[in-house]
């Protein structure tokens, strides 16, 4: 059994007191730091750009993962492993026939039902090229089996568990199955993004799921180790 790691985005963080966000990150014993990049397209929000993750990389020696929620994440790699990202996080929605209802800007949640494996990999295999680990993003209402051909190559999978783009969102417990599946066919890392907290934290470790992500849990906690430890007491 893998043991359970909590990966905190930094999204809920007051951003003018970055620094001290990230050594609370690290006096809590996270093992991770999770950068949720937005670009008003792919998601209806803007959040955190290069500039800010190469900031973050200065002042934590935690794993950092760059989660894209971006259009043409390929434009961007390399600028986020330059900025010092560790897992780069793909979500597969780009790299797909979107469905219909969510074809134009404005339309969200971008969902797929096949994902075009080739153009996927080569992302994928540039990514673990520079030394990085890659991670395929899996929105809600995207079928898990899109990841059928992929899984062999990818790093880890990062499920979500509401539709991207803002922080303090409510679980979905549709994002169980999924877990279920992936654990089945996968022995990489699998994370979860949104709406964790103590009440949603065992379900998902009982899927499968190793990594929590978590924001609005953490930051709004009066005891914040207290609260990264409730969830790692929940390992199986
Ligand atoms: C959602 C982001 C998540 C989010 C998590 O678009 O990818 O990482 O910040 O926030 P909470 O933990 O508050 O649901
Ligand atoms: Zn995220």
């Amino acid at each position: 059994m893998k043991s359970i790691e909590i990966s905190i985005s930094i999204l809920s963080s007051d951003f003018g007191k970055m620094s001290e966000a990230l050594k609370l990150c690290e006096d809590c014993g996270v093992e991770r730091v999770h950068v949720d990049v937005m670009d008003g397209h792919f998601v209806p929000n803007i959040t955190i750009g290069p500039v800010i993750t190469a900031a973050v990389r200065q002042y934590t020696q935690l794993s950092i993962e760059a989660h894209l929620m971006i259009e043409n994440p390929w434009d961007y790699i390399d600028a986020f492993i330059d900025a010092g990202a560790d897992e780069i996080g793909l979500q597969v929605e780009c790299y797909g026939q979107r469905r219909p209802a969510c074809l134009q800007y404005g339309q969200y949640p971008k969902e797929i039902d096949t994902l075009d494996q080739e153009v996927f990999l080569r992302d994928v295999r540039r990514i673990k090229g520079r030394g990085r680990k890659a991670c395929a993003v899996l929105n809600p209402g995207t079928p898990v089996e899109v990841l059928d051909g992929v899984l062999a190559e990818v790093s880890s999978v990062l499920v979500m568990s509401v539709n991207p783009g803002f922080s303090g969102q409510k679980f979905m417990p549709v994002a169980l199955d999924k877990i279920r599946y992936i654990r089945a066919r996968f022995q990489g890392d699998i994370g979860v993004d949104g709406g964790i907290n103590a009440e949603t934290a065992p379900a998902v470790i009982q899927a499968g799921a190793n990594i929590l992500i978590t924001a609005s849990y953490f930051f709004s906690s009066a005891d914040p180790k207290a609260a990264a430890a409730r969830l790692k007491s929940y390992s199986l």
